[in-house]
């Protein structure tokens, strides 16, 4: 029932440290306070990023583009628990500045989190972190993503099925 809330916008969630960095594809990301603030997700409990989560109490949701799409599957079908994704992966992985889990060179926007609360959803588990760093490049001026310059990633439905922001502006 949850595919009726689709399109989603997609996001990798980087746990782990800098020598072994855990990507993990994501869609339920969402943004739960302006002050402090705070955004919340949504990670099955079958998944080694929740264990990586749950030891190191931190996380990075790094912003991708389209040209990262290849590299977004990848960390959406493979898991860290049986393959180093790092190896499989064209992405960079560099230090953050307020947390262990590293950030993605290649992505447009790097939100550095600590955990500070969870709470059990039935079969995931949702992270609330409050946002210690943001890092960005240019796709943001102003906190504003530049959508006629960059196309972020919208999941489409479940599945293979992807799309992009649109450079197309309309005021309510
Ligand atoms: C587009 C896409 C979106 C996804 N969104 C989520 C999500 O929001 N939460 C989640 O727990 N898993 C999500 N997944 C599944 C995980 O990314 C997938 O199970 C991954 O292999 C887990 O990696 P890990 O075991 O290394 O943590 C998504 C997968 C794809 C392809």
């Amino acid at each position: 029932m949850l595919e009726f809330l689709y399109p989603l916008r997609t996001y990798l969630i980087v746990a782990g440290d800098l020598e072994k960095p855990n990507p993990m594809t994501a869609d339920w990301v969402v943004p739960v306070s302006f002050k402090p603030a705070l955004l919340g997700v949504a990670i099955g409990h079958g998944r080694y990023t929740k264990k990586l989560i749950d030891e190191q109490k931190d996380f990075v949701v790094a912003v991708p583009t389209i040209e990262l799409l290849k590299d977004v599957w990848t960390a959406g079908t493979v898991s860290g628990s049986n393959k180093n994704k790092k190896e499989l992966m064209s992405v960079t992985f560099i230090p953050s500045k307020k947390v262990k889990a590293p950030s993605i060179k290649e992505c447009s926007a790097n939100i550095e989190c600590k955990v500070v609360k969870s709470v059990d959803t039935g079969d995931h588990t949702f992270y609330v972190g409050e946002i210690v760093n943001v890092t960005e490049s240019d796709a943001f001026v102003d906190g504003k993503a530049d959508i006629e310059n960059y196309k972020f990633i919208m999941h489409a439905s479940f599945g293979a099925r992807f799309t992009t922001t649109s450079s197309e502006i309309i005021k309510p």
